[in-house]
């Protein structure tokens, strides 16, 4: 059997679950700082990574890999370092080799979305089309653990049976992968199906590899003791947490949940740090405002179209105004520098 190269302890973890648009820098060190073990990034498409460029942003030491257009697709800093999955979208183990290779250097660990069950991923092969492809499964997989230095994952969505899921999970797990992350529903179920503990518990019983439980927000995990008890519900390893951290990141503190006030005024302090895009921010904002958009907060955060909209309704403006005037200030006099 190949083995997964680099380290990365995936047992005992509790893990920022991959999310698009919301998995953006802000929100993994946002976890991070709350008790998060491990952050996913959210899935970004080979194609599109590959478009990129990697540039070392000096003014907001981060490492960002941007389009033509300036637009930053991902980016990453030391503070998440050793703590950050990224995670792809690929039908091509060697496009996905492409990809993960320029990244290599910057993240943790590369993992494969098995789960989308998304029209754009599924149309393109990728995602959750790629659970009834074993021979493209294994290509891809042993492609990446063969052809990088970190370890490689990847993350499934159940199928219609125990059986044919025990089937899957054994054949990536001879695939030399480090672990596995299984959502314990199938292409087909919505959130509101109950998700199928059972068959995540029959995987992890039946592979050596870590197992990472998903699936569990909303109706098993609400505060961080539900985390425990659904990595024992499930007898995973670790456990995965998407929507309940969307909602409240700080499910990752020991020390109990904080009012999601607190929670989006400590995000957007370190969106503003990071300069990270006003529509990520305010769609970021919105997930965390879901049941509450109706509220008068809620209706300033709808109609913000600058930043500083955005920071009145939790006192961030003139927070906003410094960090700006010390970023021009720090570019003015690396400018100069670069000019001496
Ligand atoms: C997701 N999910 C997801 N999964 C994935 O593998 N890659 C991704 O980019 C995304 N994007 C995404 C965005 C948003 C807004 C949500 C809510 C979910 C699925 C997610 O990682 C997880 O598998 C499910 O949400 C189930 O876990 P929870 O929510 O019950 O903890």
């Amino acid at each position: 059997m190949a083995s997964s190269r680099g380290s990365l302890d995936y047992r005992g973890k509790i893990i920022l679950a991959p999310m698009v648009r919301i998995g953006a820098l802000p929100k993994r060190l946002l976890a991070l700082e709350y008790g998060a073990d491990l952050v996913y990034s959210e899935e970004i498409i080979d194609f599109k990574i590959l478009k990129c460029k990697r540039v070392e942003n000096v003014l907001l030491g981060t490492t960002d890999f941007v389009l033509r257009d300036g637009t930053a697709v991902f980016r990453t800093c030391t503070k998440e370092k050793g703590k950050v999955v990224f995670q792809m979208g690929t039908a091509n183990a060697q496009r996905a080799l492409k990809a993960a290779k320029m990244v290599e250097g910057d993240v943790a660990a590369v993992d494969v979305n098995m789960g989308c069950p998304k029209d754009f991923s599924i149309h393109a092969g990728m995602g959750a089309a790629l659970l009834t492809q074993p021979e493209k499964i294994k290509e891809i997989l042993t492609t990446l653990v063969n052809g990088l230095s970190i370890p490689v994952t990847c993350k499934i969505r159940i199928l219609p049976t125990v059986e044919e899921t025990v089937k899957l999970a054994k054949l990536i797990e001879s695939t030399g992968v480090a672990a596995l992350a299984v959502h314990g529903r199938t292409k087909e179920q919505r959130p509101r199906h109950e998700n199928q503990n059972h068959f995540i518990k029959a995987v992890a019983e039946a592979l050596t590899i870590p197992v990472i439980a998903n699936g569990g927000s909303k109706n098993h995990i609400r505060k961080y003791e539900d985390i425990e008890w659904f990595r024992l519900e499930t007898g995973a390893d670790s456990v995965m947490i998407a929507r309940t951290a969307e909602w409240n990141t700080s499910v990752f503190r020991k020390e109990g949940m904080l009012p999601t006030d607190e929670v989006i005024k400590a995000y957007l302090k370190i969106a503003i740090d990071y300069n990270n895009n006003m529509t990520n921010t305010k769609y970021t904002v919105q997930q965390y405002l879901h049941e509450n958009l109706n509220s008068p907060v809620g209706e300033a955060v709808m109609q913000a179209e600058l930043m500083r909209d955005l920071c009145a309704p939790w006192g961030l403006v003139e927070y906003l105004e410094e960090t700006e005037q010390k970023r021009r200030e720090r570019a003015e006099t690396l400018i100069q520098t670069m000019a001496d």
